[in-house]
């Protein structure tokens, strides 16, 4: 389908009142994205002639989100309400016959309901075909009037309904599509009869209809597609649903999630096939997932690449970084920025790691922290390891070759090099290099002092004599107490 006629247009000049905020409503967030950026991408693969963005509140931010996806953008100041903010595009607007309409506040529409709305606005010869839905609670929601099955005649906001029509439960989206020259004459008929003196586009509805105009409601098959975000609880709402429809899609593409609603997936994730999620899982960002890996209770992964076969135990914390096929991390392993284990790698409990290889094999299995650090293929680095990457001024790096022995509680001052195959004892500070094949001890020798604990024994033994028999007297007399009694 060819839209080269068809002018999209998104009023998200409004600040959003109901939500108590300093961000305008547009820049709040829901599935993971800007509520403005979800709506732009939903009408992307429409392919209209351009996307016109009408902003006011934060004009400039909302800007920033909606320009580098190809939209351009409209002031309206001030904001006299919706019919306004058309007639402040009108002038803007290039040759398209046709508008598609939309409020930068319900996010959840897909690009399936827009494609059958312009259709049926196409192919019934309409003015203007407005997207409805029938809901359990039509509260908050412009109504739908008809004069017929198939013919609308009004829009009725909640605030001028009469009893009869307050229980109409066919709402206004606040999603259209328009026949331009047909609205533009109406949309000049339209008054502010409103208690905020706005210009309502829903009452260029009535007008339209009023003059034999054909005005068709096209009814939204999923009545969730149409919320709109109008307070914390409708964002709330909005953001379980869409990361439902993201689990949804990955659990088609073969993944298994544990208690799915316990689990938080942003849009860009991706996932292998019978990769297993667990429990209280959040995976951010552009994180990507092979085939049969593990992510378990309580992980967190953000921008983060993770191949095949790879366990993640409960509890790691996991930042922009990549770990090989068949690697192992947890539990509570923290994975920061610039960390890359290459296949076979194992990084156990209390580990913490920043901008560090870990070859292929390599294994740090316990409470270490390596920062600035090269680690090689097969080499193991023992509980309690440090590098000591920063003197208060200025990072350094550490390089530690293959198949080399880090003995357990070692102290590495960068910038420090450890060669191939080398050791280095327990409890070493290393601060110069360890050459290959080599073993590196850097800590003091112990001394071994025969008979000094008894002898210390019996020191303290004397020393504590007299208080002891007060004591005992004590205790003596608090018998005698308790006999007399
Ligand atoms: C609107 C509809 C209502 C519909 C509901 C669906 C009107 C008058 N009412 O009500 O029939 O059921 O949406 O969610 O349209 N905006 C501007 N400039 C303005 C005013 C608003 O750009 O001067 C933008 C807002 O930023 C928002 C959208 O228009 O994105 C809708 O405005 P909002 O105040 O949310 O309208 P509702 O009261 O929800
Ligand atoms: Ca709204």
């Amino acid at each position: 389908m060819s839209n080269q006629d068809l002018a999209v247009i998104l009023l998200a000049a409004g600040k959003g009142t109901r939500l108590k905020s300093s961000l305008a409503k547009v820049l709040h967030r829901a599935g993971g994205r800007t509520l403005v950026e979800q709506i732009v991408r939903a009408c992307e693969p429409l392919k209209a002639r351009e996307t016109v963005v009408v902003v006011g509140h934060q004009a400039e931010q909302v800007a920033s989100v909606v320009e580098p996806l190809g939209a351009t953008t409209v002031l309206q100041q001030p904001q006299n309400g919706t019919g306004h903010a058309m007639q402040v595009v009108k002038r803007t607007l290039g040759r398209a016959k046709f508008a598609l309409v939309l409020p930068g506040d319900a996010p959840l529409v897909r690009t399936e309901a827009l494609k059958a709305l312009i259709a049926a606005h196409r192919n019934g010869l309409a003015a203007a075909t407005i997207l409805s839905a029938v809901v359990a609670d039509p509260s908050g929601y412009g109504r739908i009037v008809r004069k017929s099955e198939t013919a609308v005649s009004a829009i009725v906001e909640e605030s001028q309904l009469t009893d009869e029509q307050r229980d109409i439960n066919e709402i206004n989206s606040a999603i259209y599509c328009f026949t331009l020259e047909k609205l533009w004459p109406a949309l000049a008929e339209v008054k502010p009869n409103n208690k905020h003196r706005e210009l309502y586009l829903t009452d260029a509805i009535a007008v339209m209809s009023s003059k034999g105009e054909t005005v068709l409601a096209q009814v939204a098959a999923d009545p969730r597609e149409v919320l709109g975000c109008n307070t914390r609880a409708d964002l709330a709402e909005v953001d379980r649903i869409f990361r439902e429809w993201k689990r949804n899609a990955l659990m088609d593409a073969g993944v298994t999630i544990q208690l799915p609603e316990t689990v938080l997936i942003d849009p860009d994730v991706t996932a292998g096939e019978d990769t297993f999620i667990e429990a209280g899982v959040q995976l951010l960002g552009k994180t990507k997932l092979g085939v049969r890996s593990s992510v378990r209770t309580g992980s967190v992964l953000l921008d983060s690449v993770v191949g095949d076969d790879v366990k993640i135990e409960p509890h790691c914390v996991v930042v922009e970084s990549r770990l090989e096929d068949g690697v192992t991390i947890g539990p509570f392993a923290r994975l920061r920025a610039g960390t890359h284990v290459k296949s076979g790698g194992r990084i156990g409990n209390f580990v913490e790691t920043k901008m560090a290889v870990i070859g292929e094999g390599a294994k740090v299995p316990h409470l270490t922290y390596l920062g600035d650090a090269k680690v090689g293929a097969k080499t193991n680095i023992g509980a309690g390891t440090i590098t000591c990457n920063y003197d208060g001024f200025e990072k350094h790096p550490t390089t530690i070759g293959k198949g080399v022995f880090i003995g357990s509680d070692s102290v590495l001052v960068a910038p420090v090099r450890i060669g191939d195959h080398a050791y280095v004892a327990a409890g070493s500070t290393i601060t110069e290099n360890v050459p290959e094949d080599s073993l590196g001890i850097g800590r003091g020798r112990q001394v071994n002092k025969p008979g000094w604990a008894s002898r210390r024994r019996r020191e303290l033994a004397t020393a504590q004599q007299p208080r002891k028999s007060s004591r005992r007297s004590n205790k003596k007399s608090r018998r005698e107490t308790k006999k007399r009694r």
